[in-house]
């Protein structure tokens, strides 16, 4: 085979697998989760499963290490032994001046989605508890029109 030929097929290969490469990643850390069906009768550990997926897609990584590292956020790698479903359901429906709240953009979470995500939370350092229907929105946060943040939000950001 000619130098030239030998040139040309390696090219493509390389070309092809940076397509590849490039496809395979997600668009952006930033991008809106696909929609899974999450049901009632998942238990918590396969709500987990989910939950750390979504956790990825929402980006929650970008602030937040699971391996003890302190990045923007607070480690979450304990997060599950410290904090009850409802604290942690609190600070993700409202967010803080740093995090944008899961229920709204970018994230845009729907309950089901926060729920899994909070069994996730749960699984770190402790046990998933929550199934879906167990998490509700705190008062006034569950819809995206209500955008008002509560007075406890100073505390919460901390
Ligand atoms: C832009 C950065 C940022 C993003 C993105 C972000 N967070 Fe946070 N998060 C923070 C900050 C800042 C706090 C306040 C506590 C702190 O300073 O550690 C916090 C607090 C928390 C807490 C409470 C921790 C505790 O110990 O009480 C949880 C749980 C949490 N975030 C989960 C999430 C999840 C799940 C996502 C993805 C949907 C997410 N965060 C996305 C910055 C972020």
């Amino acid at each position: 085979m000619k130098g030239g030929t030998k040139l040309m097929i390696v090219a493509v290969i390389v070309t092809g697998l940076y397509a590849w490469f490039g496809n395979s990643i997600p668009q952006s850390a930033w991008d809106a989760p696909k929609k899974k069906v999450l049901t009632p009768d998942m238990t918590p550990k396969k709500l987990a499963e989910e939950g750390r997926e979504i956790f990825r897609k929402a980006g929650c990584g970008v602030c937040h290490s699971i391996t003890g590292e302190k990045l923007r956020g607070a480690d979450l790698s304990r997060v599950g032994a410290e904090r009850d479903a409802e604290t942690m359901a609190f600070m993700l429906y409202s967010g803080t001046d740093v995090m944008p709240a899961a229920n709204k953009p970018p994230a845009n979470l729907n309950d089901s989605e926060i729920t899994a995500l909070i069994a996730y939370l749960q699984s770190l350092g402790g046990k998933p508890k929550v199934k879906i229907g167990d998490i509700k929105p705190p008062q006034g946060m569950g819809d995206v029109s209500s955008a008002q943040k509560p007075p406890s939000q100073k505390e919460a950001g901390k």
